[in-house]
Order: structure tokens, then sequence, then C-alpha cells
């Protein structure tokens, strides 16, 4: 193996390890604490807190390395000129998607600040069917789903890529 072929499998290593942290990360704090605070509602503010703090080193180191990694290896895929517009058009969408899911975490960090200086301010109940829509799909909610379908697109890029290669 030679070195760049060595650095390459660190750096898409480094990638996957960061994506799959963070949205495993994320699913465990929607899909198993969350439901499992509901239900201690007297730590669960103490808990949140600190489930936070802790998470958002984890998502700010990962976002890091996604980006660093992303870059380098977009210009391996890019620069040798094998592939073609499917996959230029799936990495455009691709990077779009993953930007956003960058806005909405750091969105995220500026409102868990302002929760903590609002700390006494009841958070008002989801009061209608409406509400609970627009709920579902915002914040972490939202990171998460755009996650499941950032990974979709990924492999995709990974057949479209060695469907090109084929084809050469
Ligand atoms: C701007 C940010 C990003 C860029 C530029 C980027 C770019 C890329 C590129 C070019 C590939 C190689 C695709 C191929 O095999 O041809 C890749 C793979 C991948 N990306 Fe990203 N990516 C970014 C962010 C993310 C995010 C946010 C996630 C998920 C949370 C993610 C998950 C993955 C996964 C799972 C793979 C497959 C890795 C493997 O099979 O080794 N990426 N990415």
């Amino acid at each position: 193996m030679s070195f760049s072929e060595l650095f390459l499998l660190i750096v898409r290593w480094s990638h996957l390890v960061s994506a799959t942290a963070w949205l495993g990360g994320s699913l465990f704090y929607l899909l198993v604490l969350c439901p499992a605070l509901r239900r201690a509602p007297d730590a669960a503010r103490t808990i949140n807190e600190a489930v936070a703090a802790e998470f958002r080193v984890i998502v700010e180191t990962c976002m890091f390395v996604l980006l660093a990694t992303g870059v380098i290896l977009t210009f391996n895929r890019l620069t040798p000129g094998v592939v073609g517009v499917p996959y230029a058009a799936t990495l455009t969408v691709k990077i779009v998607l993953a930007i956003w899911m960058f806005v909405l975490a750091r969105g995220r960090r500026r409102q868990t600040a302002l929760m903590r200086m609002y700390k006494d301010e009841p958070t008002p109940m989801p009061n209608s069917r409406m509400h609970r829509a627009i709920q579902a799909v915002s914040g972490y909610n939202l990171v998460v789903v755009l996650g499941v379908i950032v990974f979709l697109l990924s492999d995709a890029l990974k057949v479209l890529f060695e469907s090109a290669l084929d084809s050469q």
C-alpha cells in the first residue's frame, strides 16, 4: 500500500467514524434518552443539560472532521475526471444537506445557551397538531432526518463512482 493510499484510507475512516458517531449519538438522544427523561421529569432538566454539554463537544469535533475529510474526499473523487454528471449532482445535494445539518447543529447550540438564560421559564406544551408537526421536523429531529438521507446519498456516491470506473 502506497503512502497516498494509506492517507486516503485514514481520511475515509475518519469521515465514516465521525458520521457514525454524530448520527448514532443523535438517534440515541432522540429515541432512547428523550423518552426515558420524559418518564422522570424531576431529574430531566439536570440530566438533559449535562448530556447536551457533553454531546456538544462530540458534535463539534465530528463537524470539523467531516468538513476537513469531506473536502479531501471530494478532491480525490473529482480530480481524476472519472465521474460524470450524476455523481456531481448527487454530491452537490449531499453537500447542501450536510451544510444544512451544520447550520442546524450550531443553531441548536445557541438555543441551548438561550434556554440556560431563561432557565425558569416554563416550556410551552405543544397544543395543536400543527405545532406537533412543526416540532417533529425541526431542531434535532431534522438533523437526524437529514443525516439518514446524507448516509443514503453517500452510499449512492460510492455506487456511482464504482459504475463510472467500470464503464471506463
Ligand atoms: C460538507 C461536508 C461533506 C462533504 C464535502 C462530504 C463528501 C464526501 C465524499 C466525496 C465522499 C466519498 C463518496 C464516494 O465514495 O464516492 C463521502 C463519503 C461519506 N460521507 Fe461525506 N461529506 C460531507 C459530510 C458528511 C456528513 C455530514 C455525513 C453524515 C452525517 C457524511 C457521511 C458520509 C459517509 C457515511 C460516507 C461513506 C464513507 C465510506 O464508505 O467510507 N458526510 N463524503
